[in-house]
């Protein structure tokens, strides 16, 4: 897969890391995923360098994951620590090692570092607004889509009249004002303001940026796949995005509220929840219909009601063209 590299991708929810190490598709890599005895998450290519057996058949033991083929035994670096077969006192050949990738949980998520191995890693992409206060409820959805209509779909101002009319998107606000947008390497920002058209022009960026001025996002991204809906200060909905290949993509869909009561806060994100799943199955209906399946400037015509979703192409562009293959030094053992 061609991603944008040397980034923190979030590519599973801490829960669903185990001990057990499991097979795990992930940014077009096969992985295995487990848990050393501290409970500290790892994440190697699937693969034994022995004979080329899947490792998450095998189990974690005593902080190294054990291949099921011959029972050579690596640590949480990918280095092989004991081969059954040469004993106790065996040597360990050189380069009887995992391929490996660095991995950090935060936010109940898992995260994996794609790309150059750094000594100091940049910080996970995250809201501040979310870090502290909230509680959560997570909805995972596996869609037939390119991360990059994915991510888009979640940037798209103008198909709420539309697709949503049902549901968000009822009262025939068709016109977008706007939207105004800032966006830097780092992410956007994007400030909406939807309206029934009454044969207004839209407000130029200049005047949308004094009325956007103090005031928080409609919605807000991350490279290179947070996103944040800002519902009101009590309520905001949070998508990971997470390409699995080319042509799929999962979600990691919460709603972040402040019920701190767990009585009453479980009903509360089963009920959003499933809403959410439903509001995102109509988008659903359409995303998976866009051709081609990558985002394309030179199949799409864009309007300036998409100014969001220019310029996540631009900036998502940039960060492809930044990552050149020899960057990566394991590229050839990626499936
Ligand atoms: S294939 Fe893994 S130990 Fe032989
Ligand atoms: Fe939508």
């Amino acid at each position: 897969m061609h991603l944008p590299e040397n980034q923190w991708y979030p590519v599973l929810e801490s829960g669903e890391v185990r001990n057990k190490p499991q097979a795990v598709e992930r940014l077009g890599l096969k992985l295995v995923f487990w848990r050393s005895a501290n409970g500290e998450p790892h994440a190697h290519i699937d693969r034994c360098p022995h004979l080329g057996a899947a490792l998450s058949g095998g189990q974690s033991m005593g902080g190294r994951l054990v291949c099921p083929f011959h029972g050579f035994e690596f640590d949480g670096t990918g280095q092989c620590q004991h081969i059954p077969a040469n004993g106790r006192l065996g040597k360990i050949p050189k380069g009887m090692a995992l391929t490996g990738f660095t991995v950090r949980e935060e936010h109940g998520l898992i995260w994996l570092w794609l790309g150059q191995h750094r000594e100091v890693l940049p910080k996970v992409p995250f809201f501040p607004p979310l870090e502290t206060g909230w509680r959560y409820g997570t909805v995972k959805v596996e869609w037939p889509v390119h991360y990059t209509r994915a991510i888009e779909n979640q940037l798209d101002v103008a198909h709420l009249a539309f697709v949503h009319r049902t549901t968000i998107g009822a009262g025939g606000r068709s016109f977008v004002d706007g939207p105004y947008v800032e966006s830097d390497a780092e992410g956007i920002k994007v400030w909406v303001s939807n309206s029934v058209d009454e044969g207004r022009h839209s407000r130029s960026q200049t005047e949308l940026a004094a009325a956007a001025f103090g005031k928080e996002p409609s919605l807000s991204f991350l490279f290179p796949g947070v996103w944040l809906l800002n519902i009101s200060p009590r309520m905001k909905n949070f998508i990971a995005f997470v390409p699995v290949n080319d042509q799929t993509t999962l979600y990691y869909l919460r709603v972040y509220h402040r019920i701190q009561n767990p009585l009453l806060a479980k009903p509360y994100e089963w009920l959003i929840g499933l809403s959410n799943r439903f509001i995102l199955n109509q988008d659903r209906r359409v995303v998976v219909t866009q051709t081609p399946l990558k985002s394309a400037d030179g199949e799409d015509r864009l309007i300036g009601a998409d100014r969001a979703i220019s310029q996540f192409r631009q900036i998502h562009a940039r960060l492809l063209e930044a990552t050149r293959p020899e960057q990566m030094p394991n590229i050839d053992e990626r499936a």
